[in-house]
């Protein structure tokens, strides 16, 4: 099962599980990705030439506002919505490298940009065909580990965002979507964990996940994580602490 034939914005499309998502997606969308300045978005725009590209720092809100404004004005309708791009900072809060500013800026990216951007393309989409938003979750959005406590946070805020988004459009066209990831092999988990999934084979259940609308997307490990989360919630935190 694929998707072709759809216009599809997604975040964070010049490096990690973006790009790999860009690169499955091009051949048969069109694709315009919302992403910041950087060495990979320059080989991006070589890579693909007609791809249409908006520049942002998606933790600053007024370059967010800016770049989704631009957008909705120039494709009036758009089929998708990919919410990918997010930053991790791991130090616990008891780290001396801990740096209070990094609370808010991965507030910003992992779920305030998130849930703008569905609000401010929300009446593009609602102009697509068959439309859908799919928001890139974590494991860690249902059970934390104990390092990234924000990060865990954001996550599990954008999973209770999307419920509740998706009770919203409910009466609409739109589908409200989540992968929810366990660690992928990618810049953010450099250095990190075992057992790393390659990002094409994530990409690729993600985008079979999409066309098959499925609300939960739960890939690898998250299979078994969420049932036990549920039925045994004092040993998912057990077995997640540690992580
Ligand atoms: N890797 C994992 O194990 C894992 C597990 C669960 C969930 N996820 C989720 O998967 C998604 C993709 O992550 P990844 O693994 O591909 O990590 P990654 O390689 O670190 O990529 C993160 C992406 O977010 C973009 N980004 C971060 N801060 C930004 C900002 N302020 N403005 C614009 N773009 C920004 C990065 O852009 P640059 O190219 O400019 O850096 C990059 O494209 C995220 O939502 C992450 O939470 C990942």
């Amino acid at each position: 099962m694929t998707i072709s034939g759809k216009r599809i914005v997604i975040t964070g499309g010049a490096s990690g599980l973006g790009l790999e998502l860009v690169r499955q997606l091009a051949t048969n969308n069109e694709i315009i990705v919302i992403a910041r300045e950087s060495g990979g978005l320059k080989q991006l725009g070589g890579d693909y030439p007609e791809m249409t590209i908006f520049k942002a720092d998606l933790s600053d809100d007024s370059a967010v506002k800016q770049a989704a404004t631009d957008l909705a004005a120039q494709f009036p309708a758009i089929d998708g919505l990919i919410n990918n791009a997010a930053l991790q900072y791991t130090p616990s809060f008891l780290d001396p490298e801990f740096k209070y500013d990094q609370i808010a800026k991965e507030i910003a990216t992992n779920f305030t940009t998130p849930a703008q951007l569905c609000y401010l393309l929300l009446p593009s989409l609602l102009r697509g065909s068959q439309p859908f938003i799919l928001n890139v979750n974590s494991g860690l959005g249902l059970v934390p580990k104990t390092s990234s406590a924000i990060y865990c946070a954001t996550k599990g805020g954008l999973n209770i965002f999307s419920q509740a988004l998706q009770n919203q459009l409910e009466q609409t066209d739109v589908s409200v979507l989540q992968a929810f990831l366990p660690l992928v092999d990618t810049a953010m988990t450099e250095g990190r964990g075992d057992g790393k999934l390659p990002p094409d084979r994530v990409a690729s259940d993600i985008i079979r996940g999409i066309a098959a609308r499925k609300a939960d997307i739960d890939i690898g490990k998250v299979k078994l994580l969420r049932p036990i989360s549920r039925f045994m919630p004092g040993l998912a935190r057990k077995i997640m602490k540690s992580g």
